[in-house]
């Protein structure tokens, strides 16, 4: 029987992927996963009892604890989503994201490294290292510029974005200097149930249902491109099996928004889903504070190569993907104050409580 190795699964995407690939395969998944502040097993708890979930607490950056689980559990194929994701947080404190993100990455690919060259020839040629990259490697675009493609240069702006890219480029010598089977994939904005409230859209949800202010950075027209999280899944899955080693894929919804249209459109869904909350319309809770050091202004992507190649599309309408991520958050409150912690708490008083209104 099949095994994957997934790094990250307790996360926002990770948990999303590892759901849908028990629900569409049916095979059985190893998840490594550090329970970081952003790691929640409550995201995967409708797996709790079943044996296809194998979760183990431990760090990507334990080279012996990965060598042991690739030993013990030969899997086929390792999708690596573990990694700080946050750039406000990688603004205010990067070193985890260069412990995290590049030692991890490099950890991973040198046990990963020594598992494959162990493997018989017809294992070998099957195995897949697919790491989950992001769009943000690619910089900032002015509004004129074409959206990023595979070849546009990297220019990350961020320390998570720079970490980011230095994995990649680790992955990218892993294919080049020792032929290990790896695959990127970067991808633009995720939204969807189980991302947590630090990132815009499921902050803004959170805090309009409880009457509180929903922080724009500067003047609001940053323009991201947005996916819900299910097609990213989609996207993974069809590039784990058909796409090429040593390539990238860029995967993208073909939906720029800037975030004032973002937020808007969430609150005139929770207008209509949320009428009870204590402010009404939810707009008027909109505030201007401070910008994001850096903030790059706009990504977009060029999805055209795996859509051409390997025949994947997004599903889903940014109008229709908001309604059910706001239906979601809705139907589980208890979820988001578990996740409101103490630890949370101190975020938001970090984050927001020095950016003084603009
Ligand atoms: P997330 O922050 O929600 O989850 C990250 C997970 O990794 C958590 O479960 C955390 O506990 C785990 N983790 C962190 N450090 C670890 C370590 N040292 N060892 C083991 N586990 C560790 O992130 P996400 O939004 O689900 O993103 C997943 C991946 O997708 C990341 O690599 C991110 O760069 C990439 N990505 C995210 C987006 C997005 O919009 N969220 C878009 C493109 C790419
Ligand atoms: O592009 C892919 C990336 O998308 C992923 O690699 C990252 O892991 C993920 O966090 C996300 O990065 P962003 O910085 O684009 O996402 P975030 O939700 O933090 O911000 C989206 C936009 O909203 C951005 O322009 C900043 C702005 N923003 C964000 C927050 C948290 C605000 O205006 N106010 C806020 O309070």
């Amino acid at each position: 029987m099949s095994v994957m190795l997934v790094t990250g699964g307790a996360g926002f995407i990770g948990s999303n992927f590892i759901r849908s690939w028990i629900a569409e395969t049916g095979q059985a998944i190893v998840n490594l996963d550090k329970l970081t502040y952003a790691g929640n097993l409550e995201n995967l708890q409708g797996l709790r009892n079943d044996p296809r979930h194998n979760f183990v607490k431990g760090d990507i950056a334990d080279r012996e604890l990965v060598g042991k689980l690739l030993s013990r559990y030969q899997p086929d194929a390792i999708v690596h989503f573990a990694a700080e994701s946050h750039v406000d947080r990688s603004i205010l404190g990067p070193e985890d994201f260069i412990t995290t993100n590049i030692i991890g990455t490099f950890r991973m690919l040198e046990a990963t490294r020594a598992y494959w060259e162990s493997l018989a020839t017809d294992k070998k040629g099957k195995f897949r290292f697919l790491h989950v990259s992001t769009d943000e490697v690619y910089g900032s675009l002015e509004a004129e510029d074409e959206p990023f493609t595979e070849s546009t240069p990297y220019a990350p702006n961020s320390p998570y974005a720079a970490s980011k890219a230095a994995s990649d480029h680790l992955v990218r010598s892993y294919y080049s200097t020792y032929g290990l089977p790896t695959i990127t994939t970067n991808c633009s904005n995720n939204y969807g149930p189980y991302q947590f409230p630090e990132k815009l859209i499921p902050l803004v949800i959170v805090n309009a249902i409880k009457g509180k202010s929903l922080p724009i950075y500067g003047d609001g027209l940053n323009v991201r491109d947005w996916l819900y999280v299910a097609d990213h899944c989609s996207a993974i899955r069809t590039v784990l099996a058909r796409g090429r080693v040593g390539e990238t894929y860029n995967i993208g919804g073909d939906s720029e928004k800037n975030n004032l249209e973002v937020v808007h459109t969430v609150c005139a869904v929770l207008d209509e889903l949320h009428p009870d909350s204590p402010v009404i319309p939810h707009a008027k809770l909109i505030k201007f504070v401070k910008d994001r050091s850096g903030h790059d202004r706009r990504y977009a992507i060029d999805a055209s190569k795996v859509k051409r190649d390997l025949g994947w599309v997004p599903q889903q309408s940014f109008a229709d993907g908001i309604r059910e991520t706001v239906k979601w958050y809705l139907d589980h409150l208890d979820w988001v104050a578990q996740v409101q912690s103490g630890e949370y708490r101190k975020w938001i008083d970090i984050n927001y409580g020095g950016r003084q209104l603009i």
